[in-house]
């Protein structure tokens, strides 16, 4: 790793397929920034076992999130790449800032209220996510983590809790600044929701060509006619114009003020960009998959960099609480 650069990380969740909001939001911010800091991209297969019980698809989710790491960019040789569980350290400093939270803190998660809100039986581990988050982060002296908007709360949690623990055992953790991108921080889904998994509105990144045609063709629109002036900034299509339809959106622009484009044409045109976009992507990740152990190794390889650095970090924590005699 580089000396005297700043240090760069985040993760993205196995419990389904990455959408182009995971991608546009946070995931193609990790590539372009991967040379100018040192980087760690992890896959938080801890924090998915919150909601998803199913080991054959946890398993088979996380390899796909390393094979989606390789096919977008990512590089084991510049970035350490890694899964979350192979670091025992992220649970341990997890627990031990369970243990200086508050628990009405905690109640105020956005995650745990929306889940609460929805009546669904939250786990512990739901509820307790952003300490996990929170030791994502510190463990590594973090500087920047890019994500989208919707990470903003975890990483206003792992600011407090780096401050919390110094104020108790003496200067130890760096705060972390989140790197939002504000065009992308939140991509509409199909309903104009955010887009999102457990929505199930979401365009998935390595979707077939004819998936993308019956997804963006599904997406909802007001009922205004081919011939009405629309507004661009109120439609979930232009939207998704704004990133892959670049070099036509002036022009779509024009079209929607002037009521010269319908949603119909307007989202075939779309369809045809996001196909555009996604061919290139699609075709390395099927090389990716036809040799799974090169993503497995390059996991291994990442793992046993990662246990070293948080094995440091680890040593002078235990030492700060009194655990190491
Ligand atoms: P996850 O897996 O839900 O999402 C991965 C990244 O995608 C971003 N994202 C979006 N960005 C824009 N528009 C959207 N519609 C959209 N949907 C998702 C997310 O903000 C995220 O950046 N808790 C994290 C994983 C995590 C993590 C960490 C991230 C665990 N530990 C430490 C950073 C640092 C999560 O569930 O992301």
């Amino acid at each position: 790793m580089g000396i005297g650069k700043k240090l760069l990380l985040s993760g993205v969740k196995p419990t389904g397929r990455p959408h182009i909001g995971n991608y546009f939001g946070a995931m193609k911010q990790f590539v372009a920034l991967q040379s100018e800091y040192d980087s760690i991209f992890f896959i938080a297969d801890y924090h998915a076992l919150t909601t998803l019980h199913d080991p054959v698809k946890l398993a088979e989710y996380t390899l796909g999130v390393a094979l989606d790491y390789l096919a977008i960019g990512l590089d084991p040789k510049r970035a350490l790449i890694f899964k979350q569980s192979d670091i025992p350290a992220h649970t341990e400093l997890a627990w031990i800032f369970n243990c200086i939270t508050a628990m009405p803190y905690l109640l105020r998660g956005h995650a745990y209220k929306d889940a609460e809100a929805k009546n669904e039986e939250v786990t512990v581990g739901t509820f307790d996510y952003p300490m996990l988050m929170a030791a994502d982060i510190l463990l590594y002296d973090t500087d920047v983590v890019p994500v989208g908007q919707d990470q903003k709360q975890h990483l206003e949690f792992a600011r407090d809790t780096a401050e919390k623990f110094n104020r108790l055992f003496g200067e130890t953790f760096k705060l972390p600044e989140p790197h939002i991108v504000s065009e992308v921080a939140a991509v509409p889904g199909l309903d104009g929701r955010k887009m999102s998994k457990s929505y199930d509105n979401t365009i998935p990144l390595f979707a077939d060509d004819d998936e993308i045609e019956r997804l963006v063709m599904s997406i909802v629109t007001d009922s205004k006619g081919e011939r009405e002036p629309k507004d661009p900034a109120a439609d979930t299509v232009f939207a998704l114009h704004r990133l892959v339809s670049a070099g036509q959106l002036d022009e779509l622009k024009k079209r929607y003020e002037e009521g010269t484009i319908g949603y119909k044409e307007s989202k075939e045109i779309l369809a045809e960009n996001m196909k555009k976009f996604a061919a290139p992507l699609r075709e390395k990740r099927r090389e990716l998959e036809e040799k799974p152990e090169y993503a497995k190794d390059a996991l291994a390889q990442g793992a046993e960099v990662a246990r070293k650095k948080s094995e440091e970090k680890m040593k002078e924590v235990r030492r700060k609480v009194g655990v190491a005699l």
